[in-house]
C-alpha cells in the first residue's frame, strides 16, 4: 500500500509535514511526539466521528506517552460557531489545558474549521494537529490553515489563519463515510484538477472508474495530486489576495445554490459541482473555451457519479445570494472562468449578465 509524504513550507515561514496512505493514523502518537515536547492533547471530534473513531486514535496517542481528554460536538455545520467555540473553551479550562497542550481536529472541515479557530484563540494560541476524516477534509480544508465560524447566518465569516503542525490523512477511516460525502470530496478533486492543468484533469479522467470503486492506491494518489495543487496554491498566496481565488471555482453559484436550497439541502461538494458546469457555461458564452472543455468536464463529474442537479431554484434568491457573498463588493458578481484545463481567468460580472445565465441554467 503507497504511504506519501508532503512536506509543506509556507513563505510565512511554516512548516509541517502532510502523511496520506492507509494506516498512518497508527504512526500518530510518535509522529506528534516527535515534533513537540508537549505531552497533553485535547482530541475535537464531531458526535459522529468520535463514536467511530476517538477511543482508537486516544489509544494510539495514549501509548506514545500522552494524556489525552477527549471532547465532543454535535455533528453538523450549525457547530461552526462561537456559542460552540465558547463551550469548548470552557471545557478546555476545566481540565486546565495550558499553553503547552496540543488540540487534536479529529474529523471532516466543521471540526477542523471549528477545532483550528479554538487553537488559534485558546490562551493566544496552542499548536494543533489535523486528521482528517473525510475526503473534503483530506484534499482541502486540512491543508492551508483557513479556519473559522459562521456568524449571524454568514459562513467563516468569523476567523483567521492558523497552521497545523501535523496532518494524517488515514484512507481507511473514509470506509465509514456516507456515499454522498463521497462525492462532494470527488467534486472539490474534479475543481482542483480541472483549475490544476491539462496533465491533472486527464489523469482524474483515467482514473474516475477507480476512484468510485474506492481503490486505495488510486485514492492515496488523487489526495496527493489535490493536495500538492492545494499546496502550491497556498504557498504562492498563503493569506488569499490573488492567486488562491482559483480555488473558488464552482463556488459564486454553488454557494448560492447550498444557501437557498431546502429539503432536501444541497451539500458544499454537489452545489460546487453544480457551479462547475455553470461556470464553464458561463465562460463559454462570455470568453469562449477550448472545443469540446464543456462537454468533458460535465463527463468528468458524471463518471465521479455527480449529475446535474435538475433542481429549480428562486433566481431572486440565487442572485441576492451571490451579490451578497461576503467575498463580493455588492455590485458585481466574481467568477472564476476557465477556458481550457488549467487556463483561467477570474472575472467580475454585471448582474444582469450573470442574472440572464441563471436563468437559462436553470430552464436547461
Ligand atoms: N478551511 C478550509 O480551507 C476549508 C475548505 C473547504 C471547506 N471548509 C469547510 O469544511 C466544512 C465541510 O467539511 P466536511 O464536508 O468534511 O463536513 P463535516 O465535517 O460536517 O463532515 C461531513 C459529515 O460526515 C461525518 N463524518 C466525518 N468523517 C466521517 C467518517 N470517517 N465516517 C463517517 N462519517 C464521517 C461528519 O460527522 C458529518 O456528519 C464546511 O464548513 C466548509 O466551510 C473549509
Amino acid at each position: 500500500m503507497t504511504v506519501n509524504l508532503i512536506k509543506l513550507a509556507l513563505p510565512s515561514g511554516s512548516k509541517y509535514d502532510i502523511r496520506i496512505g492507509s494506516g498512518v493514523n497508527s504512526k500518530l502518537g510518535d509522529v506528534i511526539a516527535g515534533i513537540t515536547d508537549y505531552r497533553s492533547l485535547a482530541l475535537i471530534a464531531d458526535s459522529t466521528v468520535s463514536k467511530l473513531y476517538s477511543e482508537k486514535v486516544s489509544q494510539i496517542l495514549e501509548e506514545s506517552g500522552f494524556a489525552v481528554a477527549q471532547f465532543a460536538f454535535p455533528a453538523g455545520e450549525s457547530s461552526k460557531s462561537l456559542a460552540q467555540m465558547e463551550e469548548l473553551f470552557g471545557a478546555l479550562a476545566e481540565y486546565r489545558f495550558a499553553r503547552d497542550s496540543v488540540i487534536v481536529a479529529l474529523g471532516g472541515g466543521v471540526t477542523g474549521d471549528l477545532a483550528g479557530f479554538v487553537a488559534s484563540t485558546y490562551m493566544r494560541g496552542v499548536p494543533f494537529v489535523q486528521v482528517p476524516t473525510t475526503l473534503l477534509s483530506m484534499i482541502d480544508s486540512s491543508v492551508g490553515g483557513k479556519n473559522g465560524v459562521n456568524v449571524a447566518g454568514i459562513k467563516n465569516l468569523v476567523g483567521n489563519f492558523k497552521q497545523p503542525i501535523y496532518v494524517s490523512a488515514d484512507t481507511d477511516v473514509l470506509n465509514t463515510l456516507p456515499e454522498l460525502e463521497w462525492k462532494c470530496g470527488f467534486a472539490e478533486m474534479a475543481k482542483s484538477a480541472v483549475i490544476d492543468s491539462r496533465e491533472f484533469a486527464a489523469w482524474m479522467f483515467e482514473a474516475a472508474p477507480k476512484l468510485v470503486e474506492h481503490d486505495t492506491d488510486t485514492l492515496v494518489e488523487a489526495i496527493t495530486k489535490t493536495v500538492e495543487f492545494k499546496a502550491r496554491v497556498v504557498v504562492a498566496d498563503e493569506r488569499e489576495s490573488s492567486r488562491r481565488k482559483c480555488l473558488n471555482y464552482g463556488h459564486t453559484l454553488g454557494h448560492a445554490i447550498e444557501a437557498v436550497s431546502q429539503n432536501p439541502k444541497v451539500l458544499h461538494g454537489i452545489a460546487v459541482a453544480e457551479g462547475m458546469r455553470f461556470a464553464a457555461f458561463l465562460a463559454n458564452d462570455i470568453i469562449g473555451t477550448e472545443p469540446g472543455f464543456v462537454e468533458a468536464q460535465d463527463e468528468l463529474l458524471s463518471s465521479l457519479g455527480i449529475q446535474r442537479l435538475g433542481r429549480k431554484f428562486d433566481v431572486d434568491q440565487i442572485m441576492e445570494r451571490m451579490l451578497h457573498d461576503k467575498k463580493s463588493n455588492g455590485r458585481t458578481i466574481s467568477f472564476v472562468l476557465p477556458k481550457a484545463p488549467g487556463d483561467w481567468v477570474v472575472q467580475e460580472l454585471d448582474p444582469s449578465v450573470v442574472r440572464e445565465h441563471v436563468e437559462k441554467w436553470m430552464l436547461g
